[in-house]
C-alpha cells in the first residue's frame, strides 16, 4: 500500500534538516511537532522526526494587506498559489531501498544518517510497517511501551540494552511516571533480562494502590508472586491484610556511615563544623563512632573534643541532631549485614526485592536506607565481578541489577553526587553489573555529569526550562528534540530516546490494566510449587 504523501523537499542542510513544502491539500494542523515520518530519497529511506513548521507566502504584498474576512473559499484558492506552509524535518535513520522485507536481518537494519536526499524527495506519512522495521516486532526482549500517538501498534524497546546502562524516567507531577516504571520492571521481570531492587518510598510497587481514576491497580507482588520479594521497613505494614512481607528489615547504627551523615545534611541541617566533626569521630571509633556519639556524656564530649581538636558547640549540635535517627523505630544499636546479604543472594538466584517503606515515608528514612542498603549491594557486587574476572565461568556472570530510585535528585544533587554510593553507580557505567533507574520530576536538580551518562530517557511532560534542558544533557539532536518534547500532553505521553531505542519517538503509554496483566502471565495463579521450581532449575 501506498503511503500518504505529504509534501516535497525544496531545501536542508545535513545538520539543519530538511524543509519539505507542504502539499496544498495538506494541512498544518494534520500534522504535529515530533511526528516519525518518511522521507522517500532516490536510494534511501529516511526515517524522520518533524521538528518545526512555518507559513509563507509567495508574495510579501499579501501578508501586509491580508484578505479582511478570508472565507474558507478565498484561504482556499490562495493556498498552494499564493500562501504555502513548510514543515522542517529532521532525519534519525535510513535504510537504503530494497531492504524493506528483510528488515530482522541485522545487517540491513536502519542506520544512523550519513547523507540527505536530493530536490523533490517526497516526504510521508509513516504506516505500520516503518515502525516496525526501525522499531521491532514485540517479542519477551523487545517490550511494547505504548503506541504511537495516532496509531494503534506498538512501539517497543530492547529491554537489553535498557538494563545495560543507568536509565531515566522524568516528568512533572501526574505525568504517569510511577506507572511507566510498573510497566518497565513487568518487562524486565517477564523477560528476566535482570534482577531489580526497587526503592518503594511511596507505597506503590509492591501491593496495589488506587490510582487518581479511582481504579485499584495491582502492585508487582500481585502480579509476579514469590518471584517479588518484599522487605519492609514498616512491621505494622507486615500485618495488614493481603500485604505479604517476607522480612522485616532493621538499620543498626553500627551500618550508618559518616557519608550516610553526609548525605543527610540538608535533612538534619547540619553545619559544616558538624560535618568535620563527623569524621573526625569516624577516624577515633571506626563503624562504632555514632553509637559512641550518641552514648557520650557531656564530660566524655569534653574529652573527646579536647583530644581530638574538634568544636565543642559543633559536636554537641551533632549529637543532638543524630540523637532522631537513633529514636528512628527501624534503627536498632547493631545489626549484622547477614540480612542485606541474604537479599543478593536472592536476586543471584533471580528474584527481585522490593523495599518498602510503608509509614516511614520521609526523605530522611529513603535516603538513610537506600544509602546503606546499597552501599553494602554495590560491595558484594564488587566481589562477584572481580571473581568472575578471575574464573570466567559462565555460572559466576552476575546477573544485572536495576535499582530504582524515586525522587533521585535528592542523591544524585551535585552537592552530594560525588561522596554517595548513587553517584558512583551512576558514573562507572555497568563495569559492576549494577545499573541505575532514576525516577524524578526535576530533573534539573541531578548532577549534570550524572545526566550525561543515562542511556535511555523516557520523559513525560515537563514545563520548566530548567528541566527540558537537563533532560537533553548530553543527547544528540536535542534542538529537534526540544519541541518534541514540549508538544506532548500531560498524562500518558512520553518522549522515548536513547540507548534502547533506535531513534527517539513520542509514544501514548501502554496502559497499565487487566488486559496487561494477562499479557504478563498473571490471572491464572502461580502455583508454590512452580515458583521453587523456577528458583532452583535454573
Ligand atoms: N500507563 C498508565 N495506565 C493507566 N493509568 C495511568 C497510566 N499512566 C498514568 N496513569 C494515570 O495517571 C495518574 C498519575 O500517574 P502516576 O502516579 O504514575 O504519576 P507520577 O508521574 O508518578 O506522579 P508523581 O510525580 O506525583 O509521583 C495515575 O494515578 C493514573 O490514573
Ligand atoms: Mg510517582
Amino acid at each position: 500500500m501506498k503511503r500518504k504523501r505529504l509534501g516535497v523537499v525544496t531545501d536542508g542542510a545535513f545538520n539543519a534538516g530538511l524543509t519539505v513544502r507542504l502539499d496544498p491539500r495538506c494541512s498544518t494542523e494534520d500534522l504535529r511537532i515530533g511526528d516519525f515520518v518518511i522521507v522517500e530519497g532516490a536510494h534511501n529511506r529516511y526515517f524522520s522526526m518533524i521538528s518545526d513548521m512555518q507559513l509563507r507566502a509567495t508574495d510579501a504584498r499579501l501578508l501586509a494587506d491580508p484578505p479582511r474576512d478570508a472565507s474558507p473559499f478565498i484561504a482556499q484558492a490562495l493556498s498552494g498559489i499564493n500562501t504555502y506552509a513548510t514543515v522542517q524535518v529532521k532525519p534519525m535513520l535510513m535504510l537504503e531501498k530494497g531492504d524493506e522485507l528483510a528488515f530482522l536481518d541485522e545487517l540491513s537494519s536502519p542506520q544512523p544518517v550519513r547523507t540527505i536526499p536530493m530536490h523533490f524527495a517526497e516526504l510521508c506519512q509513516a504506516d505500520a510497517m516503518d515502525f516496525a522495521t526501525v522499531f521491532g516486532e514485540e517479542s519477551k526482549r523487545n517490550f511494547a511501551m505504548g503506541t504511537p500517538l495516532t496509531m494503534d501498534i506498538p512501539i517497543c524497546i530492547k529491554l537489553d540494552r535498557l538494563v545495560e546502562r543507568s536509565n531515566g524516567i522524568f516528568g512533572q507531577t501526574g505525568t504517569g511516571k510511577s506507572f511507566l516504571v510498573r510497566i518497565l520492571l513487568c518487562g524486565i521481570i517477564q523477560a528476566g533480562v535482570g534482577v531489580n531492587l526497587i526503592f518503594d518510598m511511596h507505597d506503590e510497587y509492591a501491593f496495589g494502590k488506587r490510582s487518581e481514576d479511582g481504579q485499584w491497580v495491582k502492585g508487582l507482588r500481585h502480579l509476579f508472586g514469590s518471584k517479588v520479594l518484599v522487605y519492609s521497613l514498616d512491621e505494622r505494614a507486615a500485618s495488614r491484610e493481603g500485604r505479604n512481607v517476607d522480612v522485616t528489615l532493621k538499620i543498626g547504627l553500627n551500618q550508618i556511615e559518616a557519608e550516610d551523615v553526609m548525605l543527610l545534611a540538608e535533612e538534619l541541617d547540619l553545619t559544616s563544623a558538624s560535618k568535620t566533626t563527623v569524621g573526625l569521630l569516624q577516624d577515633s571509633y571506626g563503624k562504632e563512632w555514632l553509637r559512641r556519639l550518641l552514648g557520650m556524656s557531656p564530660e566524655d564530649m569534653a574529652s573527646f573534643c579536647e583530644a581530638r581538636a574538634a568544636h565543642q558547640g559543633a559536636t554537641e549540635a551533632l549529637q543532638r541532631k543524630l540523637r532522631d535517627i537513633g529514636r528512628l523505630d527501624y534503627v536498632v544499636d547493631e545489626v549484622p549485614f547477614s540480612v542485606i546479604d541474604e537479599m543478593v543472594a536472592a536476586l543471584d538466584k533471580g528474584r527481585h526485592v522490593i523495599l518498602h517503606f510503608g509509614r516511614h515515608d520521609r526523605p530522611l528514612d529513603h535516603m538513610l536506607v537506600a544509602n546503606i542498603v546499597t552501599r553494602r549491594v554495590r560491595h558484594l557486587y564488587q566481589g562477584k565481578v572481580e571473581r568472575y574476572e578471575q574464573t570466567q565461568a559462565a555460572a559466576d556472570q552476575p546477573r544485572t541489577l536495576v535499582i530504582t530510585l524515586e525522587e533521585a535528585h535528592k542523591f544524585l544533587s551535585p552537592a552530594v553526587s560525588r561522596q554517595t554510593i548513587f553517584g558512583t553507580i551512576a558514573r562507572e557505567l555497568r563495569k559492576y553489573y549494577v545499573t541505575l533507574m532514576v525516577v524524578d520530576q526535576r530533573p534539573s536538580g541531578i548532577d549534570p555529569e550524572v545526566m550525561s551518562q543515562l542511556g535511555t530517557r523516557v520523559t513525560g511532560k515537563l514545563t520548566e526550562e530548567r528541566d527540558i534542558d537537563a533532560v537533553l544533557t548530553g543527547v544528540a539532536n536535542r534542538s529537534f528534540l526540544r519541541g518534541a518534547l514540549e508538544s506532548l500532553d500531560t498524562r500518558e505521553q512520553v518522549l522515548l530516546m536513547g540507548h534502547a531505542v533506535p531513534m527517539p519517538i513520542q509514544v501514548r503509554t501502554r496502559k497499565y490494566d487487566e488486559e496487561f496483566y494477562r499479557a504478563m502471565g498473571a490471572g491464572e495463579r502461580r502455583s508454590a510449587v512452580q515458583d521453587i521450581a523456577e528458583l532452583f532449575g535454573e
